[in-house]
């Protein structure tokens, strides 16, 4: 992670001016709004960056994802009813003791309601919009015409493979069974947990999702108002899900968004939306662990040797050892002490490293042939880094990684 906001696609961050990244965020914004409700997603996965981006370019970012967020009308009444009873059956009334018409929040293809199951249980009623896929697939043919506009914003370099990727996200998002199988996946990982609530799901189709309806403080309001205590809580609890998802649930979560989150009253972390989850049947590879705590001490010889020995670093690279930490440390430094205290001017100094070795990711990124589950996995620690810093969270990072990350305790 890193230079994003600075620099395009095939050109030097010392040839690409402030003006021009100002008109490149400019021009992003303009293709951002255009997007229907069906982007929205992309928005919100561009949104955890937001805290590195600087002040007077994130604000029209800020206006053009508001916009976006209230681009897709609700669907009204007539409309939810029938997609409910295509999806639940003729008598999916019966299955409510109450639906409420007015839709509690918006989703990213879709609207949640809140309702009464028959049982007397209180649900959210998750039902996707008629037409969200051809509404998605009109938005990713966009979203790839602007392709080298985006490589200015997303960390790394790759955008191709990350539009691929997201081409292949959108066909699961669309699929709400799929969703609830994940998620009941989860319920089922952190059954019994004292620090974390999945909602349980009680019904599902593949364009409707029903579960447990579950009150408590959005992450976004953490964000915005809460005390000291309460963001080191979200933060904590928050690393502890996505370092310890793949080794008990064999899933990660891969949309970390701050709409994602609530923190209950007794709090809890009550996690939402699996739409996007990868499947990690072996946890987190050893290697990435290896590779964190060979950087964290700076054991440069046998750091390089690791990657070279498992063909991580492209034969025909000259890829230096110091480039190599650099381009980690916005993953070790947080690991370097027993707390960690994120902070959004610490991600913008991550960000705004252009010019000297540590913002030259671009070479890394060229030089580093790492599995594409490797780099998922980074991106979503980058995500979560990202509402870490939003949340200015002080955490033992370390600790949790030295738990649950396999390789990098020894
Ligand atoms: N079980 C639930 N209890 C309460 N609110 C919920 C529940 N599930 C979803 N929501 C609300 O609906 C919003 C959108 O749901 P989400 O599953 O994140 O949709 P999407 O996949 O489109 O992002 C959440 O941010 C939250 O406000
Ligand atoms: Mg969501």
């Amino acid at each position: 992670m890193g230079g994003w906001g600075k620099r395009l696609a095939g050109q030097s961050a010392e040839q690409v001016s402030a003006t021009l990244s100002a008109k490149a965020a400019e021009q992003l914004f303009e293709v951002l709004g255009s997007l229907k409700g069906g982007a929205m997603k992309f928005g919100q996965a561009l949104s955890v960056f937001e805290a590195a981006v600087p002040d007077d370019m994130a604000k029209p970012y800020r206006e053009a994802l508001t916009k976006l967020q209230t681009a897709a009308p609700p669907m009204s009444a007539k409309q939810t009813h029938r997609v409910l009873a295509e999806q639940l059956g003729r008598s999916w009334e019966g299955r409510f003791a109450h639906f409420d018409d007015e839709p509690a929040a918006s989703a990213s293809i879709g609207q949640v309601h809140r309702a009464t199951w028959h049982d007397g249980r209180e649900v959210a009623v998750k039902v996707q919009y008629p037409g969200a896929d051809e509404a998605l697939r009109s938005d990713l043919r966009q979203l790839q015409r602007f392709s080298r506009l985006f490589q200015a914003f997303v960390p790394g370099t790759d955008v191709k493979p990350l539009l691929a990727e997201l081409a292949e996200r959108m066909d699961e998002e669309l699929d709400y069974l799929a969703e609830a199988d994940h998620q009941r996946a989860f319920v089922k990982a952190f059954e019994g947990d004292p620090a974390f609530l999945i909602p349980r799901v009680v019904a599902s189709a593949p364009k409707v999702v029903v579960s447990e309806w579950v009150t408590g403080t959005p992450l976004s309001r953490v964000i915005a108002d809460g005390d000291q205590e309460t963001r080191n809580l979200a933060g904590r609890l928050l690393t502890e899900f996505h370092y310890s998802s793949p080794a008990r649930a064999h899933l990660l979560h891969s949309d970390p968004h701050p709409g994602n989150f609530m923190l209950t009253d007794d709090g809890r972390l009550c996690v939402m939306d699996f739409g996007g989850v990868s499947k990690l049947p072996d946890g987190i590879p050893r290697h990435l662990g290896e590779i964190t705590r060979l950087a964290l001490d700076g054991q440069s010889d046998d750091l390089m040797r690791l990657l070279r020995e498992n063909r991580f670093i492209r034969k025909d690279s000259d890829l230096t050892a110091e480039e190599v930490l650099a381009y980690l440390s916005p993953f070790t430094e947080p690991l370097a002490t027993p707390t960690f205290h994120f902070t959004r001017r610490w991600m913008q100094r991550q960000a705004g490293r252009v010019g000297d070795s540590r913002g030259n990711d671009f070479h890394v990124g060229r030089s580093l042939n790492l599995p594409p589950e490797y780099l998922m996995i980074h991106r979503v620690t980058a995500g979560s880094t990202g509402i870490l810093c939003q949340l200015d969270a002080e955490i033992p990072a370390r600790g949790i990684v030295e738990r649950w990350q396999p390789g990098f305790a020894g």
